[in-house]
């Protein structure tokens, strides 16, 4: 397993805080060539400098944007020539009963956590 994601490129969506930024700490040390987007270029700037001599592609991209995560995938496949495993990780949660919601609201978790996943693949698909 150790050697699993040695030399693997992982593209992980949302890598800058939270989950995705546990991912790349866990992936970076056992060799993986990691690209990463999130929204604040700041939080990016961070990870940068965390690992400045390893492979990380960072990219500033909101998920909800098309052309955001066309770039995403695309300056991916550029700079490390495919991607192995793709982790859309990048979401939004909802905690409250449907009845009590807006709609509005609702619109937002399907676009970013289901349209952007089908998004993100049918992008890199094609890619493969
Ligand atoms: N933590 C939990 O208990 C839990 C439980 C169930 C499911 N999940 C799911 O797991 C995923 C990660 O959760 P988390 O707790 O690690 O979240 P988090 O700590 O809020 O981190 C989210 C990451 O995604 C990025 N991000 C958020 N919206 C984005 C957008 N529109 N475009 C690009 N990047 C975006 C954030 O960076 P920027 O803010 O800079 O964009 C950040 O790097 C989410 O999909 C969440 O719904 C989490």
């Amino acid at each position: 397993m150790s050697n699993f994601f040695n030399n693997k490129v992982v593209a992980i969506t949302g890598g800058s805080d939270g989950i995705g930024k546990a991912l790349i700490d866990a992936l970076m040390p056992l060799g993986a060539k990691i690209a990463t987007c999130g929204r604040n270029q700041g939080k990016l700037y961070d990870l940068q400098l965390k690992y400045s001599n390893q492979h990380l592609h960072t990219v500033v991209c909101d998920v909800s944007n098309y052309n955001d995560c066309k770039n995403f995938i695309e300056s991916t496949i550029k700079v490390y020539d495919g991607i192995d495993i793709l982790i859309n990780n990048a979401g939004v949660s909802m905690r409250s009963m449907v009845k009590d919601v807006e709609i509005d609201v609702i619109k937002k978790v399907m676009d970013i956590n289901f349209m952007v996943r089908c998004i993100v693949l049918n992008l890199h698909y094609p890619l493969l």
